[in-house]
């Protein structure tokens, strides 16, 4: 199996990253600012999602590698503490939907040559606050990216079930990262652990799911 993994320098990217390689994958993993420092096995390029000619010449460079899966994983959440009349400026909806909408959208864009290579797979790390079922309230650009991108793979899942491409759309749980926090419930190697669980068993009959790390299906 070859995986390529998004946003793979800490969190979630990282353990996912680890996961693979210990199961004997060949890892390509993307950073965009410093490698960390436990990177063994993995193979390592630069890529920021949100620039369509990094998106290029990397795809360029990885013109060979057939992909089992994609896992676009790249995310922010930049509005921690926001009040809905003070903050919420325009330029931090702009800088979260470049990222967790079209980086996604530009990596499965560049990748596709290689995923349909590999008769690969793609998976797409959305969140639990990208379903209007579980509305709660706050956190409006973050809910509203991820919802856009479960948006963007239910769309995708349907175009690319004719080539046999399966695309599923994720909720890693509550993970103790820099994002989810110390008090997050389960650790990046619990979520990426049942992720990876979930990619495996993701087929042309389950394109389009919207699931939880465990395994449950979470409402859109
Ligand atoms: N943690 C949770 O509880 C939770 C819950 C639901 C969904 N998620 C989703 O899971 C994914 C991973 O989250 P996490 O908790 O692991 O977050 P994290 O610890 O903050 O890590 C985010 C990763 O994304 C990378 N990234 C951010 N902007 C990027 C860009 N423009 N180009 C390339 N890489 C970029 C970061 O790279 P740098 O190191 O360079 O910043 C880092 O590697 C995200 O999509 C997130 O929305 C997380």
């Amino acid at each position: 199996m070859t995986v390529l993994i998004t946003g793979a320098t800490r969190g979630i990217g990282l353990a996912l990253a680890q996961c693979a390689a210990d199961r004997g994958d060949q890892v390509i993993a993307t950073y965009r600012g410093s490698l960390p420092s436990q990177s063994r096995e993995i193979d390592w390029h630069m890529l920021d999602v949100t620039d369509p000619q990094a998106h290029r010449q990397l795809s360029d460079r990885l013109a060979a590698k057939p992909l089992s899966l994609l896992v676009c994983n790249a995310g922010v959440y930049l509005e921690k503490g926001h009040q809905l009349e003070r903050d919420y400026r325009a330029q931090d909806w702009a800088e979260t939907f470049a990222v967790n909408v079209t980086g996604v959208f530009l990596t499965i864009q560049s990748f596709l040559p290689q995923v349909r290579a590999g008769k690969g797979k793609i998976a797409i790390i959305s969140s639990q606050m990208g379903s209007d079922n579980t509305a709660s309230g706050g956190s409006y650009i973050y809910r509203a990216s991820k919802a856009a991108v479960l948006n963007l793979g239910r769309n995708l899942a349907v175009d690319l079930r004719s080539e046999g491409i399966p695309v599923g759309i994720y909720h890693p749980g509550w993970v103790q990262t820099d994002m989810g926090g110390h008090y997050a419930q389960i650790t990046p190697q619990e979520a990426a652990q049942g992720l990876m669980q979930r990619f495996s068993v993701l087929s042309v009959k389950t394109t389009g799911c919207f699931e939880c790390w465990d395994g449950r299906t979470h409402p859109f």
